[in-house]
């Protein structure tokens, strides 16, 4: 089919969910997606945090095809040869010790939130009502089921499904007095990503994680991080609480844990673990073979070709490089973000609209976050030369766009006088 009669097809038949991009992708290779006319795109998003190994690695080929022709889907009813070997990778690479597998982030945070009123309520040490009180973050987003959508603090995306679920209060981000302000008995658990993705990269401070760390052991509530986008590497380190010496009761990991099959994962403590007993919880779906053993070859991979420290320096690279592109163009108001979870927050909503169409245009795939900010998460294996290309195109994109933008500013100037 041609991308005009997809896109016909779409809009008579689909939920309109998606704005999508006039684009037709057919496939991909390497750090590379290609269109159905052959247009070959450099893409700095990878699938939203997804596609870390990149397009078509050969370790991931391989596990997909040898388990596909093995064993797609048991039930959790029985046994397979995955889910404990998967749970020990990541136990291992988290500190952590148990694992419940699920098939997206917002599940695993559902689950995380769920396993948190499960532990208060064992654990309850507040007379007749257990602890149940969630302390999540302003800016926050974890997810779109009600359990998920209750702990996301973007008014778009909550308004229009209330009333959602009780009992949550959000505080302002890598602010320690509104913490401890919020902070009582009746708090179960403080909940919130390590590195927030969707409002813009924004970086929570490690004198707030070690306050949190330290708020929700004092009173034995639970301290769960959401690394669904930035965990498994894309930060330079397995985890990003692990640059800041401190390890939660809970994790929550998805996106590029099984490069593209749908899959997430819950890791916590034994002591949590415990609050939970056969029949609470479960999935139809989560932790089948075929996804496990695939993120099984992606951790193994990481390692065995030492991603992790590339994704340090490539990532250092690319943050350099536009933190120079900020010296040359007063609209890159700030650069954030650690290993190759980066962004570039610019002076305008319309600004960085035209800015990530005109990237787009010259076939380099990024995308908005929050309005104004420009977004990269690129695939582990991005070398040098791709980052060149990259704010080569970005200088010439934002120059043109600023320039569009000043003219605007002008017209309108002298219309109204
Ligand atoms: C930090 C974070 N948490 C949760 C989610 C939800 O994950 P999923 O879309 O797999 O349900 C996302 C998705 O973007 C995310 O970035």
């Amino acid at each position: 089919m041609s991308l005009a009669s997809v896109m016909r097809a779409e809009a008579a038949l689909l939920v309109p969910t998606y704005d999508r991009y006039k684009v037709l992708l057919r496939k991909g290779r390497g750090v590379y997606l290609y269109d159905d006319a052959g247009h070959v795109y450099l893409d700095l998003l990878a699938g939203i945090g997804v596609n870390a190994l990149g397009y078509g690695h050969p370790a991931i080929r391989k596990a997909l095809v040898q388990q596909a022709d093995k064993l797609i889907h048991v039930s959790n009813l029985f046994y397979h040869d995955y889910q404990s070997e998967l749970a020990r990778r990541l136990t291992r690479i988290s500190g952590l010790e148990r694992a419940f597998f699920c098939n997206s982030g917002t599940e695993a945070w559902e689950a995380a939130l769920k396993f948190a009123r499960a532990y208060a309520r064992t654990h309850n040490q507040n007379g007749s009502q257990p602890p149940w009180r969630i302390l999540a973050l302003e800016n926050s987003f974890h997810g779109r089921t009600f359990g998920a959508l209750s702990t996301t603090a973007t008014a778009k995306y909550r308004e229009p499904f209330e009333p959602l679920v009780p009992g949550v209060r959000f505080v302002r981000a890598n602010d320690v007095r509104d913490l401890e302000r919020k902070f009582d008995a009746s708090v179960c658990a403080v909940g919130f990503e390590t590195i927030q993705g969707e409002s813009g990269v924004r970086p929570i401070t490690r004198e707030f994680l070690q306050a949190a760390r330290a708020l929700t052991s004092r009173y034995g509530a639970l301290l769960i991080l959401d690394e669904i986008q930035c965990g498994l590497g894309r930060s330079g380190r397995w985890f990003a609480y692990q640059h800041h010496g401190v390890v939660p009761d809970m994790l929550t990991v998805a996106k590029p844990i099984a490069a593209g099959l749908p899959l997430g994962a819950l890791l916590t403590t034994s002591a949590v673990a415990r609050a939970i007993k056969p029949g609470m919880h479960g999935t139809t779906f989560g932790g089948g073979p075929l996804a496990c053993a695939v993120a099984i070859a992606v951790i193994d991979t990481i390692q065995k070709e030492g991603w992790l420290e590339h994704v340090s320096k490539i990532g250092e690279y690319f943050r350099q490089q536009l933190l120079e592109l900020q010296e040359r163009h007063a609209s890159i108001l700030d650069v954030r973000g650690t290993g190759l979870m980066l962004a570039a927050e610019l002076d305008s909503a319309e600004l960085a609209k035209a800015v990530h169409l005109g990237m787009l245009k010259r076939h380099i795939i990024l995308n908005r976050a929050h309005e104004t900010v420009l977004r990269f998460l690129p695939p582990f294996i991005i070398q040098r030369k791709h980052v060149n290309h990259a704010i080569a195109t970005l200088d010439a994109v934002l120059s043109s766009a600023e320039k569009s933008a000043r003219a605007a500013v002008t017209s309108s100037v002298r219309s109204t006088s």
